[in-house]
């Protein structure tokens, strides 16, 4: 898997040279370019933000920038900057309304253009037809896309440009595994309040797959960090990756019945007065097998009851709903 990440901070990824990434690396599995956004800048403080249009604090990440830098990445052409972008009007909120009422009903007729087949009727739906199809009829740049399937294994398939973002949805264990049969993923890690939010806008309608994902609740001070959690769930799937595969299919998130784990015991079989559960010890799989279920349940029940009311219930065999 070729990997390709930008970030003003590009030394924060020296860590990735260790531990099993960096034997990865050494093995050919994994091949990590860490680049600097300030190589795309032309001004002499290289600067990468601006104020917030709209007011607010702190800065922006500018687009002009992230697009050299992304279009050159992607194997896109750049546009010239002076042409009129007439055929590529997003829907910003400063673009499609002008007061709170009109948002509202933009909103609307957004999830409409989604989800609906009958856009042409609404306002709006011309531009927001374009942008619909220019995702599912993807360009040029997609065909070549993202994740490989049986029929288009290609050694050159445009990369999955992925931003962490507080404000998307959450990264989870699907997603990892999702992106683990990717070729090629470009990161780009915002600064500061985050980047314009064209940049993403602009990709997707060029056909990129672009995801914008939160890896937690909290805010944090950049992506990198969050860049990094996502490589290590991400590649640690990969085939080949592991020593022993087998330690990932019983993994917590894993599958459709995704549960918390059971907990984890080693010698001796006792320790300061704390013993290991009696069934660990009695070499009776079947017991062990079901003693770890119930201890799974359990504990996602008390620790994570979301994840219990996500169960497919198809998951759940019979001395499970005694559980
Ligand atoms: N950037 C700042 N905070 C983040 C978070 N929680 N997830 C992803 N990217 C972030």
């Amino acid at each position: 898997m070729k990997i390709d990440i930008v970030s003003v901070f590009p030394e924060y990824f020296e860590v990735l040279n260790l531990s099993l990434m960096g034997k990865a690396q050494s093995k050919g599995l994994l091949e990590i370019t860490a680049h600097n956004l300030r190589d795309w800048t032309h001004d002499v403080h290289h600067s990468v933000d601006d104020t917030p249009v709209g007011g607010g604090a702190g800065m922006v990440m500018k687009p002009e920038v992230w697009a050299e830098c992304l279009d050159e990445l992607l194997g896109l052409p750049t546009p010239n900057e002076d042409d009129s972008p007439d055929e590529l009007v997003f829907p910003t909120s400063e673009s499609a309304t002008s007061t709170t009422e009109e948002a509202l009903d933009f909103s609307e007729i957004h999830d409409d253009a989604i989800f609906d087949d009958d856009i042409e009727d609404t306002e709006n739906a011309g531009e927001i037809a374009d942008i619909v199809d220019g995702n599912e009829n993807k360009s040029e740049a997609a065909k070549a896309t993202s994740l490989p399937t049986d029929e288009s294994e290609s050694s050159s398939a445009t990369p999955v440009l992925i931003f962490p973002n507080p404000s998307a949805p959450l990264f989870t264990q699907r997603d990892a595994t999702e992106l683990s049969h990717a070729e090629h993923l470009l990161f780009g890690c915002g600064r500061y309040e985050g980047y314009d939010s064209r940049i993403p806008d602009y990709y997707r309608a060029q056909g990129v797959d672009v995801r914008e994902y939160s890896i937690g609740d909290y805010v944090l001070n950049g992506g990198e960090v969050a860049v990094s959690v996502m490589l290590e769930a991400i590649t640690r799937l990969m085939p080949g990756f592991m020593g022993n595969p087998d330690s990932i299919v019983e993994e917590s998130y894993t599958g459709e019945g995704a549960l918390l784990e059971h907990r984890q015991y080693t010698k001796p079989a006792v320790w300061r007065g704390l013993k290991v559960p009696e069934v660990l010890l009695s070499g009776d799989h079947g017991k062990v097998d079901r003693f770890r279920r119930d201890e799974a349940l359990t504990r996602t029940n008390e620790i994570r009851p979301d994840l219990i009311e996500a169960l497919d219930c198809k998951a759940l065999d019979k001395a499970d709903r005694k559980t």
